[in-house]
């Protein structure tokens, strides 16, 4: 699978197979669920209308748009709008992630064939080297780039143009972009999970594509365990279809929904394994914390990017869980959540989760350096 596979619903280094979800055959239909058109994304309201906004402008005037960046948690339709912004413009799409941009040649390939006007989009924008990166600035900014001709002392740069084209970025860390590159776009969206009406009209459609006989209190069952997620949403009804065809003659209520999701370990509020995991460790083992992220990462088996970027959003989103200065903290709600009982009635200033408020830079827990 090459870096310019459009159907790759994932990143190709594999981080997609922590999720115990993931199965072969949801690749193919993940691209087939995909929207094609703005019109046909569903939710994220606001997004939508600011890029429109920026892509009419940019049809109007005649030229590429303005660089976007799309951040947010996995899954909620990075990928998605990356390719909806090539298609509302009419040109091709050339898909690469960081991962691949390890040297700044890779970048200089890709940015010396690229066509006016096209969409370059790089995925996990956050993990490209700092050659690339520095190519990347040139190139979004002056649309140059220098060519490194020869090695040693007698190399050259040759500076070469190349045509207008926009970068579309995607990042799960917008936090870890550095400052002069996250300046350089003219568009940033941040993306939120979903609300549950929206992951509904998300199973809905989804179903009708795949020929699912899903019903209304069906759709409600599956959106409501999604984690604000249509990735999962989507995953979620493949799953409840193979259920649904094999055990209950191929209908989809709520009844069928509850049963097959139960089978998958995913419960009413959505939580997955790897979210029940994390919770389980951070009450049961460390009393609720506060534990740093490193060691709550090891304690479920996890690397921490996967605990960091795809746990702990959702979990501090729900009030599970909080990230306080000296690491992470059990809410009560996680408690009542697993079923526990907090150690010992909070007292103030002890037991007591603090606020979910976001992580003050400069007061990191001890062992989480890139937060
Ligand atoms: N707004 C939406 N409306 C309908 N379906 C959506 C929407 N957003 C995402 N999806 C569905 O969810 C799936 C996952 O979206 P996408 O691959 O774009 O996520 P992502 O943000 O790029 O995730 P990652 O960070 O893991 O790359 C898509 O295949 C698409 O079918
Ligand atoms: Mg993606």
């Amino acid at each position: 699978m090459g870096d310019t596979d459009m159907t790759a619903g994932d990143p190709p280094d594999g981080r997609e197979v922590v999720t115990p979800l993931a199965l072969v055959d949801d690749g193919v239909d993940e691209a087939a669920l995909r929207p094609r058109t703005l019109d046909a994304l569903i939710g994220q309201e606001r997004v939508r209308e600011q890029l429109a906004l920026v892509l009419d402008a940019a049809r109007a005037r005649g030229r590429a748009p303005d660089h976007v960046l799309l951040s947010g948690p996995p899954g909620l339709g990075k990928t998605t709008m990356a390719m909806i912004v090539a298609a509302e413009m009419g040109v091709p799409l050339r898909l690469t992630s960081g991962p691949a941009l390890q040297h700044a040649g890779d970048l200089a390939a890709i940015l010396s064939g690229i066509g006016e006007g096209e969409v370059l989009f790089v995925d996990e924008l956050h993990r490209m080297s700092r050659g690339a990166e520095e190519m990347l600035y040139l190139a979004m900014e002056d649309f140059r780039v220098d060519v490194i001709v020869g090695k040693g002392p007698g190399a050259t740069a040759i500076p070469l143009e190349i045509p207008r084209f926009t970068l579309v970025g995607a990042t799960t860390r917008a936090g870890l972009l550095p400052g002069p590159l996250r300046d350089r776009f003219g568009f940033t969206a941040q993306l939120d999970f979903y609300a549950v009406p929206e992951l509904t009209a998300i199973v809905r459609r989804s179903a009708d594509l795949l020929g699912v006989d899903l019903r209304a209190d069906g759709a409600d069952e599956v959106a409501g365990r999604s984690r604000g997620t249509p990735r999962v949403a989507n995953r979620l009804l493949r799953r409840v279809r193979d259920f649904a065809e094999v055990r209950a003659g191929g209908v989809v209520d709520t009844e069928v929904a509850r049963r097959a999701l139960e089978l998958y370990e995913v419960d009413e509020r959505g939580l997955d394994r790897l979210d029940r995991g994390v919770l389980d460790a951070l009450c049961r083992r460390f009393d609720g914390g506060p534990v740093g992220l490193g060691t709550l990462a090891v304690s479920v088996g996890e690397e921490r990017e996967t605990v960091e970027e795809v746990a702990e959003p959702f979990l501090v989103r729900e009030g599970l869980l909080a990230r306080t200065p000296r690491g992470r903290v059990a809410t009560a709600a996680a408690w009542a959540h697993l079923g526990l009982e907090p150690p010992r009635a909070p007292t103030a200033g002890s037991r007591q989760a603090p606020p979910a408020a976001p992580l003050l830079p400069g007061l990191l827990d001890e062992d989480d350096p890139a937060s």
